[in-house]
């Protein structure tokens, strides 16, 4: 038995524990441990079912659920399920006077699917697909729950449906889980199930400047559903820093009233295909009129995959020590890094070239030199054939097939999208995406400055953000298809004349910036043009 108490109430023994054990051991398990202020703000979500009897906690870890609910109530019994013997082990020491709590070393998603409960509480593993056996395990939710799911599902989702079909008459039911799945595609099915089973009622969307998970990359979503029918209505509440948990505590208090009526959908209304963060994230995009898709005028795809940076990636000095000549080199931007300015010129690429920055892609396809032929050498003896993507290429050397893309845009951001227009017409690799105009009719084009002329509006990127993927600490990824799928004016319908005041501003602009002076004033001139010609009157802030 372990003396004290005090570690009850706070995260001692789980700072200890992190302490005591390696990350890779934690990674392995997915141990990412929940604050104890919002472990017992759960726990007041399950404490309101006043007929609570039994809990399950389905991803034990050090018990910190059961240790808020306990502390308030002691008369239930508690079912734990966990999967790595070490801290199983620990947490049946911390708990061992506690004869009402029954920790057992079994994988949750196999096991107990019949038995029911008052109270379910859990902070899940985080496993993408491809780190847990999703075949399978979809399989026994699929089963059991009657519905389909998508291959590419994360684990944690798995485990709130699971739970939720767990619930008995009035059981309450609290996940903390990230808040990927109301924006991703896998979550599409997720949701539809949702709201087909009616129990959802509070999604919060946490949003700190701070990570909730001391090192995992990602915004997390506490979601509170409850097996009754005293509202059909779901509430979404953001939370910036741990002052608003009394926002929450107070929604929670008051349950199935609403302390305020902002961001609450009816079930009916929810539409599980869109991303849900209109539903909790002002949407910039409501302030213009003319809206079309990105991809009416552009097509937005990654940068090539190499399967080995190290090995594929030049610069001059490698170049020379292996004797590759530079027909065998594709001129390629390796590092987002290397392209600072908006504009990146033949004059910046000889610059890095000089400065012996990576700035080449081994391009060896068809080549009878006899130096390449030592390089693909060196890569096989190396094992570089073997790995996932150039095992899967026939020769395993060969490049993917994209042509240089006149626009870059950065994958991942804190301070907003960053596009680089591609005037040295080299290649990219995947730090950046490529952008190619299309055509939009058989023979018209958008002329590919006032796109560029576009994208670097703040407007642009405020209506891209509604599409943007949130991480932890304010940095924001866009996958291609986000951008694909974002919005953007419709800037084939300006007049001409106007037309060529935003080329002309943007010639402006470009000399401004190659001749390293500020172009800002120039960009807000072009926005200014857009807001008047686009926005919404009726909408605007
Ligand atoms: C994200 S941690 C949360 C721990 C604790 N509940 C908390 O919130 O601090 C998830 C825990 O679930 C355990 N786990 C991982 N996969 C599991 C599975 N399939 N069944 C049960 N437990 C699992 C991990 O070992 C880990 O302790």
């Amino acid at each position: 038995m372990i003396a004290t108490t005090q570690h009850i109430l706070d995260n001692s023994i789980e700072t200890d524990y992190s302490k005591s054990i390696s990350i890779e051991h934690r990674k392995k398990f997915a141990q990412f441990f929940t604050p104890f202020a919002i472990a017992d703000l759960m726990a007041k979500w399950i404490l309101g079912n006043k007929n609570l009897k039994t809990i399950l906690e389905p991803a034990f870890g050090l018990g910190v659920f059961s240790r808020a609910i306990l502390n308030n109530k002691k008369d239930v019994q508690v079912k734990g399920f966990e999967v790595d013997e070490t801290i199983l082990n620990l947490a049946k020491q911390y708990f061992d006077e506690s004869k009402n709590v029954n920790i057992v070393l079994q994988d949750y998603m196999y096991n107990d699917w019949k038995n029911k409960y008052d109270g379910i509480i859990c902070n899940p593993p985080y496993f993408k697909f491809h780190d847990y056996d999703n075949k399978n395990i979809l399989k026994e939710i699929e089963t059991n729950l009657k519905c389909k799911l998508n291959g590419f599902t994360n684990l944690y989702t798995l485990f709130l449906l699971k739970s939720i079909h767990q619930l008995r008459i009035n059981g309450r039911c609290a996940y903390i889980i990230p808040s990927e799945f109301l924006n991703s595609d896998y979550g599409k099915l997720v949701k539809a199930y949702l709201i087909k089973n009616k129990t959802l009622r509070h999604i919060i969307v946490i949003d700190f400047e701070e990570n909730v998970f001391d090192d995992a990359l990602t915004t997390a979503s506490i979601i509170l559903c409850a097996n009754d029918n005293l509202t059909d209505k779901v509430q979404f509440s953001n939370i910036q820093s741990l002052d608003d948990l009394g926002k929450i505590e107070n929604i929670i208090a008051n349950y199935p009233d609403l302390v305020n009526t902002k961001q609450t959908y009816h079930q009916s209304e929810l539409n599980p295909v869109i991303k849900w963060k209109a539903y909790y994230q002002n949407q910039n995009s409501i302030r213009f009129k003319n809206l079309v898709p990105f991809s009416t005028y552009a097509k937005v795809v990654r940068g090539i995959a190499t399967g080995s940076n190290e090995y594929f990636t030049f610069n001059l000095s490698k170049a020379i020590e292996f004797n590759i000549d530079e027909q065998y080199l594709l001129p390629c931007i390796c590092s987002a890094k290397d392209a600072s300015s908006t504009f990146f010129t033949t004059t910046n690429f000889e610059a890095l070239k000089q400065n012996d920055k990576a700035i080449f892609l081994f391009n060896a396809q068809n080549s009878t030199d006899e130096n390449v032929k030592k390089y693909i050498q060196k890569g096989e003896r190396d094992g570089i054939d073997k790995r996932f993507l150039t095992a899967n290429r026939t020769p395993w050397y060969s490049l993917e097939n994209r042509k240089p893309a006149p626009i870059w845009v950065s994958v991942f951001n804190r301070t907003g999208l960053r596009f680089i227009r591609n005037e040295a017409n080299i290649s990219n690799l995947t730090s950046y995406h490529c952008i190619y105009p299309k055509p939009t009719s058989l023979f018209t084009e958008i002329h590919i400055d006032l796109l560029f002329a576009y994208l670097l509006t703040n407007t642009a990127k405020q209506i891209f953000d509604d599409n943007s993927r949130q991480y932890g600490n304010g940095l924001q990824k866009f996958e291609p298809n986000d951008l694909n799928k974002g919005m953007m004016l419709d800037i084939g319908l300006l007049d001409k004349q106007t037309a060529n005041k935003i080329l002309s501003l943007y010639k402006n602009y470009k000399d401004a910036i190659l001749n390293k002076k500020n172009g800002e004033e120039i960009i807000e001139k072009i926005d200014k043009i857009l807001v008047d010609k686009f926005g919404d009157k009726k909408n605007q802030a």
